[in-house]
């Protein structure tokens, strides 16, 4: 029987920490997974400078490849800096290498990245493999918006579902427990051991030649003509108890989902309303502020929701999952997009500038995102329709100021 090889693409903040969860699983759960976790590194010089317990004399401030620092030292010294990753993860700048006889793909990279790596995969990886993206943000395109793992799955003709939680990196590296949700709802083909659970039905057990043609219904519910491959029946089900394994920690609890869209839509939408959670932070409003604009982003991320994927997203995914209210709520207290929103105001500085300044190469999610949306809305003449995600984008291109949220988001809170 085969076993299943992982491939984590990405090994910034959170991509490094979901490397060292899934490299502790593999290693416990050797009759599923291949031990050994490739990892790819977006190759980069790093200085280990004489501070660091890594510094090596003979090498002095010579720069050195962060992949081989991470494979000689288990550490990602810069985006995961004081956290030992397991010794099974391989940190590989190839990124055709990394994916090569891998059937499971996890994506976890800034969203601005994603579509040059599927160009570079796209040809090399195992027909039959399956992803998860654990990306936090949205496609947006003339035609329309959608979710890197309808993106990820129509590119490389692969099922892809989606990771999305309350789920702070550096707290869960440091294994301080934290819930997040799995969505992984594949059209029944594999020979799973759980019924299909869509419709709940038994899996009919398709072989491959059936599937070439066969068009089945995406995360949105449309006919999607992506030609899937079955996984071949010498390996352990891709099922929702085979990503529990993949994810699961007594630190990471997961729940397991049917609802991509939803799941993924929350991961992208909340960063949106965290920059406005810093914005009237840094401005020293206090938190009935704070609590009023989550109030009103989560009316917005469920309005958008049922708005674009009303086929298939549920509001209780966005009501009662972690990917949902609480990713909403740790973002807004102590995010990156949260804490550099409140610095910008504090600072009179550019949310960008503090970004450059502060993160030391980590991406904020949110302010693309915003752009993104408001490109969509307004194109369709909805951005009266979600007057929070409008007004971030406003004070982020400097065309209105924070002061004038209350006003902006008045058509909510007060019906004006
Ligand atoms: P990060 O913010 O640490 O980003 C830096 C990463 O981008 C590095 O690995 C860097 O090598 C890579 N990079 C830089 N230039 C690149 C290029 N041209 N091509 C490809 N890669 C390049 O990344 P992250 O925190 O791992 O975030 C990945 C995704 O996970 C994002 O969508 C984010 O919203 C989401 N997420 C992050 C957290 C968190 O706490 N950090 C938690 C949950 C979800
Ligand atoms: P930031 O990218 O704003 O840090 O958000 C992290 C996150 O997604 C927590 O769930």
């Amino acid at each position: 029987a085969k076993k299943h090889k992982v491939t984590i693409l990405g090994s910034g903040n959170w991509g490094s920490t979901i490397a060292k969860i899934v490299a502790e699983n593999t290693k416990q759960h050797k009759d599923l997974f291949e031990e050994d976790v490739q990892m790819w590194v977006y190759e980069e010089d790093v200085v280990i400078g004489k501070n660091s317990k890594y510094y090596d004399a003979s090498a002095g401030d010579k720069p050195q490849k962060l992949t081989s620092v991470i494979n000689h030292h288990h550490e990602n010294v810069k985006y995961l800096p004081g956290i030992t990753l397991p010794s099974n993860i391989i940190a590989n700048p190839s990124l055709i290498e990394a994916v090569k006889n891998s059937s499971i793909l996890i994506f976890n990279l800034p969203h601005q990245f994603i579509a040059n790596v599927c160009k570079q995969v796209d040809g090399h990886i195992l027909p039959f493999a399956r992803g998860i993206s654990c990306i936090k943000g949205v496609n947006v395109t003339d035609d329309g918006v959608s979710l890197f793992s309808e993106w990820i799955g129509d590119g490389l003709n692969i099922y892809c579902g989606a990771l999305s939680g309350a789920n702070i990196a550096s707290e869960i590296a440091a294994e301080k427990w934290s819930e997040t949700t799995i969505a992984y709802d594949p059209p029944p083909m594999d020979n799973s051991r759980n019924p299909s659970p869509r419709d709940g039905s038994p899996n009919p057990g398709i072989t491959v030649t059936d599937l070439q043609d066969r068009s089945h219904k995406d995360c949105r519910g449309r006919t999607c003509k992506t030609k899937l491959t079955a996984l071949p029946a010498e390996y352990p089900p891709l099922d929702h108890d085979c990503f529990r394994a993949l994810f699961h920690r007594h630190y990471f609890h997961v729940q397991m989902v049917s609802d991509v869209a939803g799941v993924s839509l929350g991961g992208a939408l909340k960063n949106i309303v965290a920059l406005a959670a810093g914005f009237v932070d840094g401005r020293g409003w206090g938190d009935n502020a704070k609590a009023a604009i989550m109030r009103i982003g989560l009316m917005e991320m469920v309005k958008f929701g049922k708005e674009f994927f009303g086929e298939t997203v549920q509001s209780q995914t966005f009501t009662e999952t972690s990917a949902g209210v609480a990713d909403l709520i740790t973002s807004s207290s102590g995010g990156r997009n949260f804490r550099c929103a409140k610095k910008a105001v504090e600072q009179g500085i550019s949310v960008d500038e503090v970004e450059q300044k502060e993160l030391n190469g980590q991406k904020l999610q949110g302010t693309t995102t915003a752009f993104e949306v408001n490109s969509f809305l307004k194109a369709r003449g909805l951005e009266k329709e979600y007057p929070l995600f409008t007004a971030v984008n406003d004070i982020l291109l400097g065309k209105k100021d924070v002061k004038d949220i209350p006003n902006l988001v008045a058509t909510v809170t007060d019906g004006a």
